[in-house]
């Protein structure tokens, strides 16, 4: 068995990019399986500093192949500015990143639908990225989508792009946008295959060979468990699944291969766009620990919503992926607090009840139940020596581990990839 998978157990930017970068430097592959750009992985390294929304992190060490599997839908602008990105700083791509031609394009209509259907929606908006995420996937599962393999025979890419044209160009100009000129489009995407065609082959073999010769193969999750299309906060979630069993049909990896889920968390919670949030600080508080943390979305530079740790939702994602690992990630941020707060349940009307037994709705009305943990005062940034850190972070390491029934492997002290203590 030598696959080991990477998710978010919240609601995305947990540090997943930096996790990757760090134990990529053990595997041969690096594999995404769901999602699209609206992903924004922040690697730093001895090349610099890198937001990547689709190139899987692994693609700066040397040895590691890169591949964006099946399950992966691509805005191809954006595919190219971030190979053009890497190229600049010396990473080389030839036989190192293989794209599957199944990804579905995102295509400017996607963008522009996804906008009317936000409008319309108003105070009940999802709070998307804006990236055509969910119309791309929308037509993918009602068979509409277009495809890399329609890249590659003009005449197909052209009667299929009519088509969508006819339809789509008739929502756009009844909410009075510009209709997509079918020419203009068709031109655009020859040109973008032309300059993709160099990376666009079937991962499938690749990835069973890997398999059969034992190679390490890291398997890098986007977004998060409660943004899952099924398991999240649904409507406040994104089109894919990102749960630990979307790998099959996202890469094409059967599950007797996988051996470690690490789920990454963040010591504390965020969230960008709408939906639920039990833990959620008021404004000030929420403010102050955006500036300690940075927090501001790696894809679209918007404002997360803060609040304290969930365990809960932590509990409830380790149960339904069968997390075996966990790594902890900006630890650090809490430097400066006396106390610091854990969400060990809910409540609902006086009785303790689970994640699970609701939806977004029944999640907005429950009432977190906190245990109150000792701050340490004293910073932990760049730790790298478990046996350094101070003992009250233990004690908040060793009540997440006894809450969710899964043990910490992995700690984050800082950015960079050397700040990390491997227990
Ligand atoms: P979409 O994926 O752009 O359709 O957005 C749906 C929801 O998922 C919105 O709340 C987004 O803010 C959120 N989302 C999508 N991708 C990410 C991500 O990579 N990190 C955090 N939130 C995300």
């Amino acid at each position: 068995m030598s696959v080991d998978i990477i998710l978010g157990l919240q609601w995305g930017d947990e540090g997943k990019g930096k996790v990757i970068d760090f134990l990529s430097q053990k595997s041969d592959y690096v594999v995404r399986f769901q999602g699209g750009n609206n992903a924004g992985h922040t690697v730093i390294n001895p090349f610099g500093e890198f937001k990547l929304h689709l190139i899987p992190s692994g693609i700066f060490q040397n040895k590691t192949k890169a591949i964006i599997a099946n399950g992966v839908v691509i805005d191809p602008v954006v595919l190219l500015e971030e190979i053009e990105m890497l190229k600049k700083v010396g990473i080389n791509l030839s036989n190192r990143l293989f794209i599957s031609p199944r990804c579905h394009i995102i295509l400017p209509y996607h963008k522009l639908l996804e906008k009317i259907y936000e409008e319309a929606k108003g105070n009940g908006r999802t709070g998307t990225t804006g990236r055509g995420i969910g119309p791309v996937y929308s037509d993918k599962v009602g068979y509409n989508g277009i495809r890399f393999y329609d890249l590659f025979d003009k005449s197909i890419l052209s009667k299929k792009l009519k088509t969508q044209l006819r339809l789509k160009n008739s929502i756009l100009t009844a909410y009075n946008y510009k209709a997509i000129s079918h020419k203009k489009l068709l031109h655009q995407l020859l040109t973008l295959a032309d300059q993709l065609r160099p990376y666009i082959k079937e991962p499938f073999p690749i990835i069973q060979k890997a398999l059969q010769e034992n190679k390490k193969v890291l398997i890098e999750g986007a977004q998060a468990v409660f943004l899952d299309n099924d398991w999240g906060t649904y409507p406040f979630v994104t089109a894919s699944t990102i749960v630990s069993g979307g790998i099959t049909g996202g890469a094409g990896i059967a599950p007797k291969y996988i051996k470690d889920i690490i789920g990454v968390i963040k010591a504390y919670t965020t969230r960008v766009g709408e939906g639920p949030f039990p833990t959620e600080f008021d404004n000030s508080d929420s403010e102050l620990m955006r500036n300690l943390g940075n927090e501001f979305g790696a894809t679209t530079g918007r404002a997360r919503r803060c609040g304290w740790l969930d365990l809960e939702m932590v509990r409830f994602a380790v149960e339904l992926n069968g997390i075996t690992k966990l790594a902890l990630t900006k630890i650090d941020v809490l430097d400066s607090y006396k106390e610091i707060k854990i969400c060990t349940g809910y409540k609902l009307k006086g009785k303790q009840v689970r994640y699970y037994e609701g939806d977004a709705n029944f999640l907005s009305k429950i009432t977190p139940i906190y245990k109150i943990m000792r701050g340490w005062g004293t910073s932990t940034k760049g730790v790298k020596d478990y046996n350094k850190l101070p003992a009250e972070v233990k004690e908040y390491i060793k009540e997440v581990e006894a809450q969710v029934g899964v043990k910490v492997y992995y700690i984050s002290t800082g950015p960079s990839r050397e700040e990390m203590i491997s227990i």
